[in-house]
């Protein structure tokens, strides 16, 4: 069922590049405010719900995640100098496992590619996500003396034109800017978990040009699309980071699309449907950013992939908060993508592999933003 919506979802996307943008100032504005309300929601819950703990995490220790653009210069460059400080750290994981791998930076990415095909389009999918990111704020704090916090992403901010996005303008205190514009090129056909896609030229395609990150490595991958990488993706291919910002796609992250998975879907299975299909905004966020972003293996070679998840896990986080008790517990699905080959059903007990990142952790840990390992919030 869910292959065959995402065949139509693949259609619905080719048909939505064609249109210009409607005029839907009206409806995005409303959505927005729509958002803003959740949020305030959201925020009032935590607090209520924090108040009467004296252990654990509480009210006094909770730490806020934050919008890119609403952290100062100084916050953002902080962030930004721990990203390349992890770039400069050696890898962990074994050069059997990843021969390509060559900083702890590029251990996500390998972890990631090795693990893809259990944590997408499964019940994995928000778990995993949610602790991998965990993990990589972790390290950038205590290997690197970040003192902040994991900012995110809010696509719908900038969903009109990906480049005036405080994360892609190019300046010093963005996560870098567009790719080089290069012109009459081929769409870049993808394939992952047995789906297929041409992802459309547009606007850069090249290098990372201004900014941060514009000699940050890229060491592992391909693995999605071609020239593919030695080794599955975990051999040494160094290359510039790429991207493509795309409008046709952030035009798929509006208010309203943000709107529609938090309302429309009352069952983890369903909210994790609409999400992660190629339609959805998750996509949306990878397909918009183009380039090393698209790759569903090695994305996270893109330091803007830890800013768009945060923003993924914040969506998933105001759906699960605005009905706790019946939502936080939900498991759904397999541990394997369309549950192919076919692996047991999640349960709470389920444990989630990290491989060299950390220990596994079970389902049950990983399914509030302020128990288990987890005390934070966003603001
Ligand atoms: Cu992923
Ligand atoms: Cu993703």
């Amino acid at each position: 069922m869910k292959v065959a919506s995402l065949a139509l979802c693949l259609l619905y996307t080719a048909g939505s590049l064609v249109q210009a943008a409607p005029t839907h100032n009206n409806t995005e504005a409303e959505a927005t405010k729509q958002l803003n309300k959740w949020q305030k929601q959201y925020d009032q819950y935590i607090k209520a719900s924090l108040k009467t703990r004296q252990t654990g995490c509480t009210n006094d220790n909770i730490v806020k995640r934050a919008e890119w653009g609403s952290l100062s210069a100084g916050e953002r460059k902080n962030y930004i100098k721990a990203v390349q400080c992890l770039t400069t750290k050696p890898a962990k994981i074994s050069k059997s496992e990843a021969p390509g791998a060559r900083s702890r930076f590029d251990d996500w990415d390998a972890v990631h590619i090795k693990l893809t095909n259990n944590v997408h389009f499964s019940g994995l999918f928000l778990h995993f996500h949610r602790y991998f990111l965990w993990l990589y704020e972790k390290a950038l704090q205590d290997e690197c003396g970040y003192k902040g916090t994991q900012p995110y992403w809010d696509w719908t901010l900038s969903w009109q034109d990906p480049s005036k996005s405080t994360v892609f303008d190019g300046s010093d205190t963005s996560m870098g800017s567009n790719g080089k514009y290069i012109p009459n090129r081929n769409g870049t056909a993808i394939s992952a978990f047995g789906l297929h896609a041409v992802i459309p030229p547009a606007t850069g395609g090249g290098c990372v040009y201004s900014g941060p990150f514009q000699n940050h490595s890229v060491n592992l991958g391909p693995v999605a699309y071609a020239p593919y990488g030695p080794d599955g993706g975990l051999g040494y291919y160094p290359r510039c980071l790429a991207r493509d910002l795309a409008p046709g796609f952030s035009n798929q992250t509006k208010p309203s699309d943000v709107v529609h998975v938090i309302r429309d879907t009352d069952d983890l299975y369903t909210f994790d449907d609409v999400f992660e299909g190629l339609t959805g905004v998750h996509a949306g966020g990878h397909f918009q950013m183009g380039g090393t972003g698209i790759d569903a293996f090695a994305s996270p070679g893109d330091p803007a992939f830890y800013l768009h998840h945060a923003q993924v896990d914040r969506v998933w986080t105001l759906w699960q908060d605005l009905k706790p008790e019946e939502r936080r517990n939900q498991v759904f699905g397999t541990s394997t993508a369309f549950n192919n080959p076919p692996s047991a059903n999640i349960t709470l007990d389920t444990e989630v592999d990290f491989d060299v990142l950390a220990p596994k952790k079970k389902i049950s840990d990983l399914v509030s933003t302020v128990d288990g390992p987890f005390c934070y919030q966003y603001v």
